[in-house]
């Protein structure tokens, strides 16, 4: 059997950046383009796979034989990760940038400036409240029963409390999943960017596979040969 084959295999990945509204003609977003996630999809459904694309405001065209779900927020994209994980699926994917904040209230009314004399320099305060962290929900909830192999992705930069190799292995640690895909950022290379250098790092072992710089379908390639082992050896 070809052992990059995903044939069989429903495969989740979630992509782009969500969005937290505050009006309704404004939100508090980010710049990811999805174009790694899109990458993902892309690749995994040329490998055979069943795959659900969980696109938050990304302008990408679908790749071809890929159900995509969209979504908008940070609460959206958990319930469609969470439901899309429930229909057997063997991986989820998490590439998507999400908001770790939201604005606490959503208002019904646009927000508009004072003309009030007196006024014209105030301007309201947004209050943020906490998002969940879908990534260690996911791994939280792992029961008893099968549950999907867990990629998380990592933008991360060196500086002088440490290198990327070492902020990644701590959060591979932190969140508890099965593979982290940790993206080195500053370099010029990743956010929007065809370019990208990552390291794929798993609990397991203390040697990080490098990969770029390369082509986000290259990365995607990469990732998914690393998820296939994965699977193999579980089954
Ligand atoms: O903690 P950090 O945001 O760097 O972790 C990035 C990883 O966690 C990505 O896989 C991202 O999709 C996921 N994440 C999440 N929920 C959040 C924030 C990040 O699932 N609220």
């Amino acid at each position: 059997q070809d052992p990059q084959t995903l044939q069989g295999r429903h495969v989740v990945v979630s992509a782009g950046g969500t969005r937290e509204p505050l009006d309704p003609v404004r939100f508090l977003g980010n710049r990811s383009s999805g174009k790694q996630g899109y990458a993902l999809a892309q690749v995994a459904a040329s490998r055979g796979a069943r795959v659900t694309l969980i696109s938050a405001n990304s302008a990408l065209p679908v790749p071809s034989g890929v159900d995509v779900v969209e979504v908008e927020t940070a609460l959206d994209l958990q319930d469609a990760v969470r439901d899309a994980s429930a229909d057997h699926a063997d991986v989820v994917v998490m590439a998507a940038a999400v908001a770790d904040f939201r604005p606490r209230d959503y208002l019904e009314a646009k927000i508009k400036k004072s003309h009030d004399p007196g006024e014209e320099h105030s301007a309201p305060t947004i209050e943020l409240v906490r998002n969940p962290d879908i990534l260690a929900g996911l791994v939280a909830d792992r029961g008893a029963a099968p549950s999907p192999l867990i990629v998380g992705f990592a933008a991360e930069t060196g500086d002088a409390s440490g290198d990327v190799l070492s902020h990644a292995r701590a959060k591979l640690a932190r969140k508890g999943c099965d593979l982290l895909v940790a993206n080195e950022v500053g370099r010029d290379v990743t956010f929007g960017k065809d370019d990208t250098l990552v390291h794929l790092l798993r609990p397991d072992t203390d040697e990080a596979r490098t990969v770029g710089p390369a082509s986000k379908v290259s990365v995607a390639g990469a990732v998914w040969d690393e998820v296939a082992h994965l699977l193999r050896d579980r089954t």
